[in-house]
């Protein structure tokens, strides 16, 4: 993850730390269409838009901070999954990544699937129309009732992660006289490049059942006696925010494997594979992430190549993007509050959200992007850290980037690729009210997850 600890060019300060940042960019203006939603661009007065609506009017309406999502990239980049993936393959959109009623209508009018991984999830899913079917149910300590709830609906699939969540599952479904699609979670031993907490292949962790030592061959075998599983394929996720595709053909070949086994074994082929989501989006100018349709053309050779070695017939492939979906399509929008340079280091820049509604930096040492979007600037380039409002020294927005060094309270600036895991694991610290989620398409900004009051903290106090 690491950049070059170097600065070239102007720069507000003689000296400059180390810091996991490269030269300033030659344009500091400049809103780069890799890390930006679609429709983002800067009108004549050089003001952001996005959809057509400048960032300063959208802050009058909506406040800050604020999550503004462009509709219509959203809607783009699930065409370009579906169109990738074809007839022939699932897309299922990943709700854990971002979540909500608009979501799940856009998804299925553009064709997607939706994985879900918990009552809530569900709920969301169902309460706007998602058909039970599209729907997988994932998780590795899904409660009974969630599980009854998703068997009763009649989601598509609930992915098993566990010996005793093979039982549970059949237990259910009998009781309630259907017959469960499944999945198997299997954790094939690959080593994801990306951080620990976010990496999930690996065998020392707390998702899916190992292929080592012959562990999901026999979940294979218990799970083809109980009547009310009907087996439909295997699953595997190796993690997240991943660009090399070779931890997926690993993982690909691995589960292939595991069919073959499952057919000489049984005389059974499995229909299905899942190969789970992960695919890497760019953060800054530096990530180079890969197209959807690159992903599908790797993913189906990979597994076509395989099955033909291994003499199977090629199963129905499924993915679960969720950041590769929503994550460039959104921004968060914060108004600057206070501008402290700190001599001989940087300049810290306060906005009014922080870790409560981004807390990837302070988890993961995620690198942003940031920039100034109310106006243009030709000043020199600063080095600033954003930092939130909370009382943690640890919050910390954007770690290291360049802004102008005229930059002042009452700016507005905007942190892009912020659509995924953002909203979704926002928090309540330091009673922080959670910001609202605003669609923008074709010049309409209309609020989807509306920002948090003092009133809803209140209420959930019972005193
Ligand atoms: N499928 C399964 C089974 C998963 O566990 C996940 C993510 C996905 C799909 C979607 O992965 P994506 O395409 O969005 O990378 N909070 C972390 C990410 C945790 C991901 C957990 N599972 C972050 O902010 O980076």
């Amino acid at each position: 993850m690491s950049r070059s600890a170097h600065p070239a060019g102007p720069r507000h300060a003689d000296v400059l730390p180390e810091g996991h940042y490269s030269a300033p960019p030659t344009d500091l203006n400049a809103l780069d269409p890799k890390v930006w939603a679609r429709t983002v661009r800067r009108d004549e007065r050089g003001v952001a838009t996005v959809g057509g609506l400048g960032v300063d009017a959208l802050a009058e309406e909506f406040g800050t901070p604020a999550y503004f999502l462009d509709e219509t990239d959203f809607r783009a980049r699930c065409r370009a999954w579906a169109e990738a993936f074809g007839k022939d393959a699932d897309v299922f959109y990943a709700g854990k990544a971002f979540l909500s009623r608009a979501i799940v209508r856009w998804l299925k009018e553009e064709g997607l699937n939706l994985d879900v991984c918990s009552g809530g999830e569900l709920s969301t899913a169902l309460s706007a129309g998602m058909p039970a079917e599209r729907i997988a149910f994932h998780g590795n300590n899904k409660s009974e009732d969630e599980i009854r709830r998703a068997v009763e609906a009649g989601v598509g699939r609930i992915v098993l992660d566990s010996f005793q969540e093979i039982v549970r599952v059949a237990h259910i479904a009998q009781s309630l006289g259907k017959r469960q699609r499944v999945q198997i979670r299997v954790t094939v031993g690959v080593e994801a490049h990306t951080h620990e907490f976010i990496a999930t292949a690996h065998e020392d962790q707390k998702f899916g059942i190992a292929l080592a030592g012959g562990q999901a061959a026999e979940a294979v075998r218990r799970a083809l006696t109980l009547d009310g599983l009907e087996l439909i394929g295997i699953h595997s996720h190796i993690g997240s925010q991943i660009f090399d595709m070779a931890g997926f053909e690993v993982s690909a070949r691995r589960v292939v494997q595991l069919l073959a086994e499952v057919r000489d074994e049984h005389g059974v082929e499995l229909p299905e594979i899942d190969l789970g989501g992960g695919l890497g989006i760019a953060y800054t100018s530096e990530d180079d992430p890969r197209e959807p349709h690159e992903i599908a053309k790797a993913l189906s050779e990979i597994v076509t190549r395989e099955c033909e070695a291994a003499g199977l017939r090629t199963p129905r492939i499924s993915v679960e993007p969720g950041r590769a979906i929503v994550g460039p399509t959104a921004f968060t929008l914060y108004r600057v509050g206070t501008v402290k340079p700190l001599e001989g280091l940087r300049t810290y820049v306060s906005v009014d959200g922080g870790m409560s509604d981004n807390i990837r930096t302070a988890l993961y040492d995620a690198e942003y992007s940031v920039s100034l979007v109310s106006r243009t600037s030709e000043a020199e380039p600063m080095l600033s850290r954003v930092v939130g409002k909370h009382c943690e020294s640890g919050d910390i927005v954007v770690r290291d980037a360049f802004l102008p060094s005229d930059l002042a309270p009452g700016d507005l600036i905007a942190v892009p690729a912020t659509g995924a895991y953002c909203r979704s694991m926002a928090s309540n610290y330091n009673h922080a009210l959670r910001p609202p989620v605003v669609a923008v398409s074709d010049g309409e900004a209309r609020v989807i997850v509306r920002r948090e009051t003092e009133e809803d903290l209140l209420r959930l106090d019972v005193g």
